[in-house]
This record gives C-alpha cells, structure tokens and sequence, in this order.
C-alpha cells in the first residue's frame, strides 16, 4: 500500500482522538500564532490540517481572520465541519494536487504534515501557487540532531501512519527556495521541531 493510502487509511481512524483534536504537536502552535500577529494576513488556510487543533487556536487569538482548511482524510475534514459549524470551510484535497485556486490565500499553514506527502516538492510549489504574492508559508514539522533524523528515517516507512521523511534544514530551505520562495526564518522551536516561516515575493 502506498503512503498516501496508509496515511488516509490512518488518518480516517483517528479523527476524533483527543490527540488529534489537541494537535499532534500543539507546543509549537504559540510561535506561529505569534508569526500570524506580526504579518496579519486578512485568511489563512491550514493544509493537513487533522481535526482543527491549530486552527481552533489561531480562531481564539486571531478572531477576525478568515479560516479555511484542508486534509487528505475525509475523517478529518468531516471533524473540522463539525467543529466549527461552518466559520472554517473544509476542503478535502491532496497537498500535492490542490483543488484550491491560485493567488488566494494570505498565509498556509502546515502542521506536521509535509513529512507525510510522497513527493514533497509538488506540495510546496502547490502553496507557492495557491498563496497571494507577499503571502506567507508557516511551516512546522520535526527536525532533530542528524543520527536520530537518520534513524526516524529508517522506521518511517513501516510505521501504519504513512510517514514518509524527516527533513534536514537545508532541504527544506532547498524545496522552499527551488518552489520560488524568499525564506524568512527557520527556527528551532523544540529539540524535535522547527518553524519556518517563507514569503511569496511578489506584492
Ligand atoms: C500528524 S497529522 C497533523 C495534523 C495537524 N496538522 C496537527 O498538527 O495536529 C498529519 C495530517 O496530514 C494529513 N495528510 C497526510 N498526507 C497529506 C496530503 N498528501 N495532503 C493533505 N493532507 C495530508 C493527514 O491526513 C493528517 O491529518
């Protein structure tokens, strides 16, 4: 079974766990919501986004910014509809192949999930395209020292979620900067993540 039917498989059976629903990794979501304070987009969409853990906080900090959503398990985007009764439009879809239009969104989000799509590349230039020039990519996913990255690279594929790669910096800077981004920041935020934040130049 390929990673994307594993990780839609997976995904659509754990929708509603108290994991998924918190965010699979929520420490991290306070620097992002800073990094939304400081730009100010008018919308935001969130690509891989499980059952709206981020997007439920960037709603309470971020109360007039426009919210949209999308996620390869129909589980998921089902838990987002749910969950917010209609002020966050989901959408489902495959980062790789958005069926999203161009030139749209001020800022995208993605959570923990780029380490999940097969052919990463297509993905990133899929939110070059769908973005606003001058808009914005949040990027958080894990990162850590190059032995256990080696190591978590091993065990990914046989993992039931469909995890399929841990990215060194410089090879997120390299699909960011070959999909036409300007990276503005890559910071470590924990010991196991990172935050890079990158703009569509342009505006
Ligand atoms: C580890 S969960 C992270 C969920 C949420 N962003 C968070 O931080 O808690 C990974 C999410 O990415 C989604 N996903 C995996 N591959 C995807 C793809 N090709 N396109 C869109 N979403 C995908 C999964 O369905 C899942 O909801």
């Amino acid at each position: 079974m390929d990673a994307k039917t594993r990780s839609r498989n997976y995904f659509n059976l754990h929708h509603a766990s108290r994991w998924a629903r918190e965010g699979y990794w929520s420490f991290d979501y306070k620097r992002s919501i800073q990094a939304l304070e400081l730009l100010r987009p008018a919308n935001l969409i969130d690509i891989g986004c499980g059952p709206g853990g981020f997007l439920a906080r960037v709603q309470k900090a971020l109360p007039h910014l426009r919210l949209s959503a999308m996620d390869l398990s129909e589980g998921m985007v089902q838990e987002v509809r749910e969950r917010f009764g209609g002020t966050v439009e989901a959408v489902v879809g495959d980062a790789e192949h958005m069926p999203l239009e161009s030139d749209a969104f001020d800022a995208v989000s993605v959570n923990m999930s780029i380490h999940h799509w097969p052919h990463p590349q297509e993905g990133i230039n899929e939110v070059f395209r769908i973005l606003t020039p001058g808009g914005h990519l949040l990027l958080e996913d894990m990162d850590c020292i190059p032995p256990i990255r080696a190591a978590a690279n091993v065990v990914f594929p046989l993992l039931p979620g469909g995890d399929v790669k841990m990215y060194s910096q410089k090879e997120i800077r390299t699909l960011l900067t070959a999909a036409g981004f300007d990276i503005l920041s890559y910071h470590k935020i924990t010991p196991w993540t990172f935050l890079c934040v990158a703009e569509k130049p342009g505006r």
